[in-house]
């Protein structure tokens, strides 16, 4: 409907302007990570090489800090450094996505860019509806909604969303993050020819599928890409129960490697492995760009987990996306690095140098600072090793387990943990941090922590601890952050 459209539009924009300035004010605002203009952010949506030009789309409440009747918010860039904020790229302005334009991606195909949504539809009682739908553009700012492609098929709830296109051969592919009426997370596969006739096939693997045993009561965002010579499928299952060092937050996101056969259709794979081991990540998304590289964005934000909690919530915003990963399959798991393009950010090295500590803490000179990027490579770690970030955060190594520490979000007496054990030790940390956003790559992209960060504003200090001797190198660059425009 072309009118609620443009009332819509208005609304958001006037959101927009009326808290613009509380929201440059936020000293934990984000030099080089996408957060909302007002409001809450949500799942990266839509991410596609269009082109030449990279559509990074993400979920939008513009009306509140809190969840609620989704819009899609849209970034376009040439080389992921520079950015544009395009216009709102859709609104929940129809009967079939009236309480949300939810999660889904986008493909190119003959000129035309088509995203793919699911409308959720919510009555007075809170009973639930979803339509898988169809938006297409030819100039990749304004999208026409083409309505509802696909329903819901029997044996499932309405918790039916998160459809990610591509095509396989001859055929366009759909999948879809399910929960069955006996209340079990599947990823559900449809076929097309022409992106607008969409047939259900059935459950590719799930909670009680294949050879798992129960694994999340829905299962949502999935993605099944080729990377080296495995199938995977990435999801972010809900309602695994918290075991040793996995699954610590709240909901969680990860993958299975495979082989996916078509016909049946069915995915036969191995384990679930974490993708992240920090505080905030949840539903990625991956791209193939025109390189031929694999590219992942995540949320920086899990739903459920204290999300009222962040202190951005006082200056009308929370929560950003991740940077661009790389993922690679190394034969045995994926491998994150952050993309190359990123180092246009970095300004003269500040910091060349190689430490040795014992016994000790050292602040190096020169190593501090809210938006830089910190190489560490390890050549021994004799007992234990830690880097404290501006008084509030704590990377620390022993005994083969890595741990991320910090106050917690709702109580700061109390401080929080993430772990994760590296068998081959601790060999290189690279760290990103932006102002109140910590990306933390481990042994190259090995292992990931992903995590918001709220120390106090004028906390510049990294320290670093040794029990027995380290010695270490360090590479340091201030970074000059996105331009946005
Ligand atoms: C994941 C999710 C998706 C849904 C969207 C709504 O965070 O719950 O399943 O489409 O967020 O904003």
């Amino acid at each position: 409907m072309a009118e609620r459209d443009q009332e819509l539009r208005q609304a958001a924009a006037a959101e927009i302007d009326k808290y613009k300035e509380e929201v440059e004010s936020d000293p934990y605002r984000l030099l080089f990570h996408h957060m909302p203009p007002v409001g809450l952010l949500n799942d990266p949506n839509g991410f596609v090489q269009w082109k030449g030009t990279y559509h990074l789309f993400y979920q939008w409440m513009p009306f509140d800090t809190g969840h609620g009747a989704k819009f899609w918010g849209h970034y376009t860039s040439k080389d992921f450094v520079n950015w544009v904020h395009e216009d709102i790229a859709l609104t929940p302005s129809d009967w079939y996505d009236k309480n949300g334009v939810y999660s889904g991606s986008a493909v190119s195909h003959n000129d035309r860019l088509y995203l793919f949504y699911t409308g959720n539809v919510k009555d007075e009682e809170g009973n639930r509806e979803a339509y898988q739908c169809l938006a297409v553009s030819d100039d990749g700012v304004n999208f026409e909604k083409q309505g509802v492609i696909a329903e819901l098929p029997e044996g499932y709830t309405a918790h039916f969303r998160d459809p990610k296109v591509w095509k396989n051969g001859e055929h366009w592919y759909m999948v879809i993050g399910a929960q069955s009426k006996d209340l079990q997370g599947k990823a559900v596969l449809f076929q097309s020819e022409n992106l607008y006739d969409w047939k259900h096939l059935g459950p590719v693997t799930g909670s009680l599928e294949n050879n798992l045993d129960e694994f999340g009561f829905m299962w949502e965002c999935p993605d099944i890409f080729e990377l080296g010579d495995q199938d995977i499928l990435m999801v972010s299952p809900q309602g695994l129960e918290e075991e040793g060092m996995n699954y610590a937050n709240t909901y969680q996101s990860g993958y299975f490697a495979g082989k996916l056969n078509y016909e049946k259709p069915k995915l036969e794979h191995g384990s679930f492995h974490e993708l992240d081991r920090g505080f905030e990540f949840y539903a990625p998304q991956t791209t193939l760009d025109e390189q031929g590289r694999r590219i992942l964005i995540g949320w920086m934000g899990v739903p459920d987990q204290y999300e009222q909690a962040h202190p951005t919530v006082e200056k009308q915003w929370v929560h950003c996306l991740t940077l661009p990963r790389e993922l690679t399959w190394n034969g045995e798991q994926i491998i994150q690095k952050p993309v190359n393009e990123l180092k246009e950010m970095r300004g003269p090295a500040l910091i060349h140098a190689s430490i040795t500590i014992e016994n000790d803490q050292k602040a190096v000179r020169g190593i501090g600072g809210r938006a830089t990027e910190l190489n560490l490579e390890f050549e021994q770690i004799e007992d234990q090793f830690a880097v404290e970030l501006f008084q509030y955060a704590a990377i620390s190594y022993k005994d083969g387990i890595l741990t991320l520490s910090r106050p917690h979000l709702e109580n700061r007496e109390k401080t929080e943990f993430r772990r994760v054990e590296l068998p081959q030790g601790l060999r290189n940390l690279h760290l990103f941090i932006d102002q109140s956003a910590l990306e933390i790559f481990v042994n190259n992209g090995e292992e990931v922590f992903t995590s918001r960060i709220f120390p106090q504003p004028e906390e510049e200090d990294i320290l670093f601890t040794s029990l027995g001797e380290s010695s270490f190198s360090i590479e340091q660059w201030k970074l000059s952050g996105f331009t946005f425009s």
